[in-house]
């Protein structure tokens, strides 16, 4: 069971590939985290990538390309992508590399969520800077109001949660990701979830929609 999410910043891509692969035994594979950990690592490379995603913009085709693709192949088993691939030469790299490796994805779900509850999921976000454990301050709050649950460290804003960066993070998902939307449909891949609602009624419909899609398959 290979499964790929699109959908807005802030949709819910990361709470909700969290909850698939516990559900079905898969692993996460967040190009967000892969991008931040090289980014904390501080290497030359790390500091190309900090300066696209601190001002929202795209990490470059190639270089995602290359760093997602020798990670995807690492995987054991079945796998979630969680913003991976957002353009389509990043799409079509990804099913070349899949057909040769016998492992296609079998499902895009495309989350779609109204803009102004994408504001109010931006406003509440708080990251563990070591863990990268995401929380909101309303709906998913940590135990202690601004500290990570699993390591105590104290949570932070992400610098790409700033308005005016979110602001260019939504133009450009519109322009460079919204074409993957019809790229998947014309496999024959493609599902829409309504991801509106808490994190628990989306959950729902999600592990539903994941069971409902294998059982006809
Ligand atoms: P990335 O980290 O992938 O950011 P994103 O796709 O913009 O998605 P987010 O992490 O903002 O949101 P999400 O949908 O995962 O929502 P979450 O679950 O956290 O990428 C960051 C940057 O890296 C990009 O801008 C780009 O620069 C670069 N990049 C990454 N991939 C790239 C690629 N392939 N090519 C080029 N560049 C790339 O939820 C959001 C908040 O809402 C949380 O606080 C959560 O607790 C809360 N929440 C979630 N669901 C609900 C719900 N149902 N109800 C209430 N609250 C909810």
């Amino acid at each position: 069971m290979n499964i790929a999410l699109l959908g807005p910043p802030g949709a819910g891509k990361g709470t909700q590939a969290q909850r698939i692969c516990h559900e079905f035994n898969l692993a996460h594979l967040s190009s967000g985290d892969v991008l931040r950990a090289e980014k904390m690592a501080g290497t030359p490379q790390g500091l190309r990538i900090r300066d696209f995603i601190d001002k929202g913009m795209l990490v470059p085709d190639d270089l995602m390309i290359q760093l997602m693709l020798e990670k995807i192949l690492a995987l054991p088993g079945g796998f979630v992508l969680d913003g991976f691939p957002r353009t389509v030469p990043q799409a079509r790299a990804l099913t070349d590399l899949l057909h040769d490796a016998l492992r296609p994805l079998s499902l895009v779900l495309n989350f779609v969520v109204n803009p102004r509850v994408l504001s109010h999921r931006f406003e509440g976000r708080r990251i563990c800077p070591v863990c990268l454990s995401v929380y909101h301050v309303d709906s998913m709050p940590p135990r202690v109001a601004g500290v990570c649950d699993n390591d105590g460290h104290e949570l932070l804003i992400r610098e790409d949660d700033r308005p005016e960066v979110v602001r260019q993070r939504i133009e450009l998902y519109q322009t460079s990701t919204g074409p993957l939307i019809a790229y998947y449909a014309q496999l024959g891949i493609l599902k829409t979830i309504d991801a509106g609602g808490s994190v628990d009624d989306v959950s729902v419909v999600v592990l539903d929609k994941i069971r409902r899609h294998f059982a006809q398959s």
